[in-house]
């Protein structure tokens, strides 16, 4: 099976379980593991914040985030496919509290005029207040999109000058910047809080960080333990983390050539793909122009083993590119995906 259904799919390579195998640890939660505190410094460096708290996934660092910089009956302000709005089960109400606020956005992004629109100052009985402007980066669900700089500077800055904080959604932040040729640094320092996965794009059996001010980071180590995310001895998979910051990010850059020839070589072949879409590690296949159901196309597609999966657009189909796709593979999924849709059969 060429498994393309998402760039969490991937195994832990042989060096990163050796990585594993020797890490040194301890108590967690006592902050005495190793293992951890590297990773935790590196990545506040990676970040360019002071500070960042490991934890096991992206969503309970997007919830810890919120949690942090927000209390129940504030309001959150969120492009309306955010992940944070479509799958993680109503956590920032259930865990923070907050009334949420969809943006329709273009590619996932909005600016401060939209902010400006939406904003609700809050009052001493009905109106809540709005807190956090959130963003992802890249976002997963217009097909891996990446934020130009200028535009994340602009946005930031309108929220300092509202006096609301700003969350990223930097999940896959390393692929925008392997990307854009800006270091995660700028990208991620403009921000309170953010979070990084490390299971995605970089290889990991799971992990994620949320950054940014020591102060900030005090509080969200007191949610950390509360969400039951603070453990024993997590250096042993932390390790994973520290090997993929040693190996994984500059090839994210290989990921993002096969996107690129796998959504080129569709399109030649007439499978419907918007190539101008493609920016990182995503491909999105339009099956609804091809008369077909999200659910039959997928179906069609395990048929001549490829994995694509659905997305938040109905009729759209996306395919991602991770570590244990090769070139091989995409050649392969070149040949099967137009056969599997009945593409060549048309032509
Ligand atoms: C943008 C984004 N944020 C957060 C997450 C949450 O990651 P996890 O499911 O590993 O908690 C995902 C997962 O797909 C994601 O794409």
């Amino acid at each position: 099976m060429i498994d393309l259904r998402s760039d969490t799919k991937t195994q832990p390579s042989r060096g990163m379980r050796e990585a594993m195998a020797n890490a040194e640890v301890g108590d967690e939660q006592r902050r005495e593991d190793p293992t951890v505190n590297e990773l935790e410094r590196r990545v506040a460096e990676l970040l360019g914040q002071e500070e960042a708290v490991y934890v096991p996934t992206a969503t309970m660092a997007n919830e810890i985030a919120l949690r942090t910089l927000a209390e129940p009956s504030d309001e959150l302000i969120a492009e309306e496919n955010a992940h944070l709005f479509l799958s993680e089960l109503g956590g920032p109400a259930v865990h923070a509290g907050l009334m949420t606020r969809p943006i329709r956005g273009q590619a996932g992004r909005f600016g401060p005029d939209e902010v400006q629109r939406m904003i609700r100052r809050g009052d001493d009985t009905h109106t809540p207040r709005t807190r956090v402007v959130a963003i992802e980066n890249t976002h997963n669900a217009s097909g891996g999109r990446v934020w130009p700089l200028e535009e994340i500077q602009a946005l930031v800055a309108a929220c300092r000058e509202l006096e609301l904080s700003a969350h990223l959604d930097g999940a896959r932040v390393l692929n925008a910047a392997v990307a854009s040729g800006v270091p995660a640094a700028a990208i991620a320092g403009q921000f309170d809080t953010v979070t990084l996965c490390l299971s995605k794009g970089l290889g990991c059996p799971l992990g994620a960080l949320v950054a940014g001010s020591h102060e900030l980071m005090k509080r969200a180590r007191r949610f950390k333990h509360q969400f039951g995310g603070a453990m024993r001895q997590a250096g042993i998979v932390a390790a994973a983390g520290v090997y993929a910051l040693d190996h994984n990010v500059e090839r994210l850059a290989d990921d993002h050539v096969r996107a690129r020839r796998l959504a080129e070589g569709l399109h030649a072949a007439g499978v419907p793909v918007d190539l101008e879409q493609v920016e990182t590690n995503f491909v999105q296949v339009n099956v609804g122009a091809l008369d077909l159901e999200a659910s039959d196309a997928l179906a069609r597609l395990a048929q001549e083993e490829v994995g694509f999966s659905a997305t938040a657009h109905p009729g759209v189909l996306r395919a991602v590119t991770h570590l244990d796709i090769d070139d091989d593979d995409i050649e392969q999924a070149i040949e099967r995906v137009p056969r599997a849709l009945g593409v060549l059969a048309r032509a």
